[in-house]
């Protein structure tokens, strides 16, 4: 449901000279129209990224401090994202809920910061491996979505990315059967939990080992909307290609 979307998170990696190189292969590639495309820099490169990428592509933060800014050393508000024209934030993903050990609730409140700011929130979920084999994948997906649900009120900026744990950066990519399992029982959470119209209307869309290879047949699912992709998103030509695979 709604318009196709494509994210590029770079994670922590690049350097100016590889960024401009990536910028470049992104200005010079042949983007199907009807796509959502936005990349996200570590924050230094932002800016860099602002002003070298087509205005096509929109640019994503990968986190941002849960309120307004001040004595808070080493983070970045949203109003300093607004400021350098950075439209979009990445929460929630399984290396900060996982490595750095943010919680739901810490979330949940960031989400709710950023779109008070009008930042638009990449509203991250996934189970890990173990969850998955325990039979929980529901309810750990359920779990963080009601800690979204519980701060958010304005879904009109909002897409869901569900990236399972155990296919992230594993080369073990989710079968198109299994991420339509889970993004129709998020569809399914948020018709009773939120509204009918939220759940028609938003966008889920997919992570976890997308390729160029892979894309068109998870693409081909009814409630994959689209893709956030890491490795190949560091690929100029690869990154196009799964854009491309819009049905
Ligand atoms: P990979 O595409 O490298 O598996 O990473 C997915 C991801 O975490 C995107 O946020």
């Amino acid at each position: 449901s709604g318009k196709f979307f494509v994210g590029g998170n770079w994670k922590c990696n690049g350097t100016k000279d590889s960024i401009s190189k990536l910028v470049t292969e992104l200005n010079a590639a042949t983007l199907e129209p009807d796509v959502d495309v936005v990349v996200a820099p570590p924050f230094i490169y932002i800016d860099q990224v602002k002003n070298s990428l087509t205005d096509r592509i929109e640019v994503s933060a990968q986190n941002v401090w849960i309120g307004k800014g001040g004595a808070y050393t080493g983070e970045i508000s949203a109003e300093q994202l607004v400021d350098i024209g950075c439209q979009w934030v990445i929460l929630g993903h399984s290396e900060r809920r996982h490595i750095i050990g943010e919680d739901d609730q810490f979330i949940g409140k960031k989400a709710a910061y950023a779109l008070s700011q009008n930042v638009k929130v990449i509203a991250c979920i996934g189970e890990l491996l173990e969850e998955r084999e325990a039979g929980k994948t529901f309810d750990v997906c359920f779990k963080q979505m009601k800690a979204f649900a519980d701060s958010i009120t304005n879904w009109a900026d909002v897409v869901i990315a569900y990236e399972p744990v155990w296919a992230i950066g594993t080369g073990k990519v989710a079968t198109p059967e299994q991420a339509q399992e889970v993004h129709a029982a998020v569809r399914d959470w948020l018709k009773t939990n939120v509204s009918p119209e939220v759940a028609s209307s938003i966008r889920i869309i997919y992570g976890g080992s997308v390729n160029a290879a892979n894309c068109a047949e998870l693409a081909k699912k009814e409630d994959i909307d689209g893709f956030l992709v890491g490795g190949a998103s560091l690929k100029g030509p690869d990154f196009a290609t799964i854009i491309n695979s819009v049905t």
